[in-house]
């Protein structure tokens, strides 16, 4: 009895020494939504400072992994139309703003008003002819239903999924929400990372079975950063003989 007491301490010492490493490296997320909107509206003052890491430097990454597959799915048009889930302080929507050959329209969604204020503000610096084709709003993709059907050429979520923990709804309203042929960009944790996210089904092959399991095909995966992978997945599109076609063989064919 006396001797189970005296390891008291070390028992509690050992499990917190796990447990709040785990807990700062998941970013509370394991608390729910309100949590991870806590977190993220502490952190979005200074969240932009991330992307100048190195390893998000490379511009031929950059280009390979995010604006090629994009481009081909959302070619020059003027009607081309991405959502970008969990936007952040808008990532992916600057990279395409960026973009002489993007002309279309980005609606972002994120869950935390504090990154969607910075969002907003960085938007404001644009000319008006790129800021007014982006709109945005406060949302939760955990139970989230998309308000359009076929409404998108790309989706794209980056760095999120490890948040959601049921992700199978949202892959179904993803779905829904492209357009047939449409492109679906998410990135997953890999190595250390998604084994801190371990009861969050993150690995590859779990992956790969729920996106086509939910109807999505050509579901590739490529290495990103040293803690994501980008995993790409395809509506299946509808060619003018009515025919059900797949829009990443056509891309690959065409390249
Ligand atoms: C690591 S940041 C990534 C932001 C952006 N996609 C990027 O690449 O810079 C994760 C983002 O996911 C958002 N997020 C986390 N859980 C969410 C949820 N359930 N619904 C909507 N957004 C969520 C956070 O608010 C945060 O902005």
């Amino acid at each position: 009895m006396l001797l189970a007491a005296s390891w008291t301490p070390w028992i509690i010492a050992a499990a917190a020494a796990i447990v709040i490493p785990w807990l700062l490296f998941t970013e509370f997320s394991y608390f729910g939504a309100g949590s991870i909107r806590r977190v993220y509206n502490g952190m979005s003052r200074n969240y932009n400072k991330k992307w100048k890491r190195k390893e998000y430097q490379s511009k031929e990454l950059t280009s390979r992994v995010f604006l090629e597959p994009l481009r081909k799915a959302l070619d020059d048009s003027t009607e081309a139309r991405v959502l970008d889930l969990a936007c952040g302080t808008g990532r992916t929507t600057f990279l395409l703003l960026s973009e002489a050959w993007f002309q279309g329209r980005i609606h972002a969604l994120d869950l935390s008003p504090g990154m969607l204020a910075k969002f907003r503000a960085s938007l404001k610096k644009l000319p008006t002819e790129k800021s007014e084709r982006v709109s945005s709003a406060e949302a939760n993709l955990i139970g989230w239903t998309a308000k359009e059907e076929a409404a998108f050429d790309a989706v794209v979520m980056l760095e999120a999924s490890e948040f959601i923990p049921r992700p199978a709804p949202l892959m179904t309203e993803v779905l829904r929400t492209l357009k047939p042929g449409g492109l679906f960009l998410m990135t997953k944790p890999r190595g250390w990372l998604a084994w801190m996210y371990f009861s969050r089904k993150q690995r590859a092959g779990q992956l790969r079975a729920l996106l086509e399991s939910t109807g999505f095909q050509n579901v590739r995966l490529t290495p990103w950063s040293p803690r994501h992978d980008v995993v790409y997945a395809w509506k299946a599109g509808v060619a003018q003989d009515g025919q059900q076609t797949n829009q990443a063989e056509a891309a690959s064919a065409s390249a």
